[in-house]
């Protein structure tokens, strides 16, 4: 079989290819159909006099997603999408497909979601998954060359392991189960018996707040390491960001393009090295004249750019009226993309003070919210590790600081762009007593966590590992503002279907 991203390998020769109408136009004696295959998209050129009688009608019948075979010449054409063209001798029609729902034109994003089974086919759907693919591959690659062994978690589970608030409760014959929240508990049992592993698993949270970072069943990569203590813990995982961002970077330049992300930003993310900040500078940081400065003149740049924008618009409303008919379309188009900026500034506006609010008061002992973590993270083109927290808002597994007891050794990584946090890790409690000590302090039962203290009795030793949301990543790569986009079926409250 040829597929479309292989074309180069067939230049001037007659290829079948074997796909859908992803699009169609017509002129007098022409067919330009954009076929998809699955692999890209070719512009397949239909002349009347090229083609058998009944190829023109099929090519004539063929309404979007349609299924065919078509047959043809391929010439390397740089107009064309993909770079090649197909000059069609023949086809053959396998199903022409009934009104298909998702046209061209503009949907709303929970038609779009009714419609996931169908919306995955859209290119910029298409290129998000190719993302999230070229991501998945080179997090195996990064642990598998350091000699990592990819060890799977159970998803049913009796352990809470981060916090009792958002498990998912379900019948397990007459005991009582959870869906796993992370596979980290049986993560440290595997380092003891391997000494580097991974898990990578779906991972499930009760999760009641709609927000554009959660979902209710998403991916996880929990990497645990015997004998690492927080600093190489940290250090792995900016080794790890690194090498999948340069991974996507190098190998999905055309995805990236369909998803028009600023490459630039996403080069500038791993050209440097990640900062560390301690939770306490990061407060610091949030309560600082700066940071009121940085606000000021945030509501001052948006103000700015809403005039710019508002003056564009008058002037391209003016030209609308002479213009020719391709001008005129891609001043409409060009008027959609400024209302659609337009409402993301007044939306900023409207928020800006209570990010303020939010930051200038935070007090010592909270947690960071997802404003918080943005106004952060724009000080720096790269993410940033933020460490020690306070112990009280963090896990009951995480090893104190012997400097400052209040403080947990634990780690969150935040990515640049407003993504907010990606990684959150830590060093792991290795001494038996302190540990049966926080589990009575978070009101687990020794009864049920008495497999995971048996790995402090029988050879502990201290351990470190992190979890990296792959989903939260992909978004961040893609540029995506909502995590629904990211994966092919997403869960989220109220989203059970398709
Ligand atoms: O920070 P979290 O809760 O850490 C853990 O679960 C640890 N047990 C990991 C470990 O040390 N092995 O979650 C880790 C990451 C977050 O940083 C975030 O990227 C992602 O998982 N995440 C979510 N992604 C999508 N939807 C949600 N509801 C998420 N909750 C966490
Ligand atoms: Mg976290």
């Amino acid at each position: 079989m040829v597929y479309i991203s292989n074309l180069s390998d067939h230049e001037d020769q007659k290829v079948t290819l074997k796909g859908w109408i992803y699009n169609s136009r017509s002129s007098k004696n022409l067919f330009f159909l954009e076929v998809r295959d699955g692999s890209g998209i070719c512009q397949c050129v239909v002349a009347k006099d090229s083609v058998s009688e009944e190829a023109w009608e099929a090519a004539d019948s063929l309404r979007q997603e349609s299924s065919l075979e078509i047959t043809g010449i391929v010439v390397e054409d740089e107009r064309s999408i993909g770079g090649y063209e197909l000059q069609v001798t023949n086809l053959e029609v396998i199903q022409i497909a009934e009104d298909y729902p998702i046209t061209p034109k503009e949907h709303g994003v929970d038609f779009l979601m009714e419609n996931r089974h169908l919306w995955l086919r859209s290119q910029r759907q298409w290129a998000a998954m190719r993302v999230r693919n070229e991501i998945i591959y080179a997090i195996h690659m990064f642990f598998q060359e350091r000699g990592f062994v990819q060890m799977d978690a159970p998803i049913f589970t009796g352990n809470a392991a981060e916090g009792t608030t958002n498990l998912f409760e379900t019948a397990y014959f007459d005991e009582e189960a959870y869906l796993t929240q992370s596979g980290q508990l049986y993560g440290e049992a595997m380092a003891m018996a391997h000494g580097l592993i991974y898990t990578f698993g779906p991972t499930f949270r009760a999760e009641k707040s709609k927000t554009r970072r959660h979902l209710t069943e998403f991916w996880m990569i929990e990497p645990e390491m015997a004998f690492y203590d927080l600093n190489m813990n940290m250090e792995l995982a900016e080794d790890f960001i690194k090498f999948v961002v340069n991974r996507v970077l190098e190998r999905r330049h055309s995805e990236l393009e369909i998803l028009e992300r600023d490459t630039e930003k996403l080069k500038k993310t791993v050209a440097d090295d990640f900062p560390r900040i301690s939770y306490t500078e990061a407060v610091e940081t949030l309560r600082s004249d700066k940071m009121a400065k940085m606000l000021d003149q945030m509501v001052e740049d948006r103000e700015q750019k809403r005039e710019e924008l508002k003056q564009e618009r008058e002037e391209l409303k003016k030209e609308h009226g002479q213009a020719k008919k391709w001008r005129k379309a891609q001043i409409d188009q060009r008027v959609k993309d400024i209302g659609g900026r337009l409402d993301q500034i007044e939306e900023d506006l409207r928020n800006i003070p209570d990010w303020r609010d939010s930051a200038l008061n935070f007090e010592w002992g909270e947690d960071f919210g997802g404003s918080d973590e943005t106004l952060l993270t724009m000080q720096y083109d790269t993410p940033v590790l933020v460490h020690r927290y306070p112990a009280e808002i963090k896990a009951f597994y995480m090893k104190r600081d012997p400097e400052d007891e209040k403080l947990a050794l634990a780690v969150d990584m935040l990515a640049p762009e407003g993504y907010g946090e990606i990684i959150g890790g830590s060093e792991r409690e290795a001494d038996l007593e302190t540990l049966r000590k926080r589990l009575t302090e978070h009101g687990l039962s020794e009864e049920v966590f008495g497999w995971y203290l048996d790995l402090r009795k029988y050879g502990s030793v201290p351990h470190s590992g992190f979890g990296l949301g792959l989903e939260r990543t992909v978004a961040w790569l893609c540029g995506l503002d909502h995590v629904r986009e990211t994966i092919p079926f997403p869960r989220m409250m109220g989203r059970l279907t398709p």
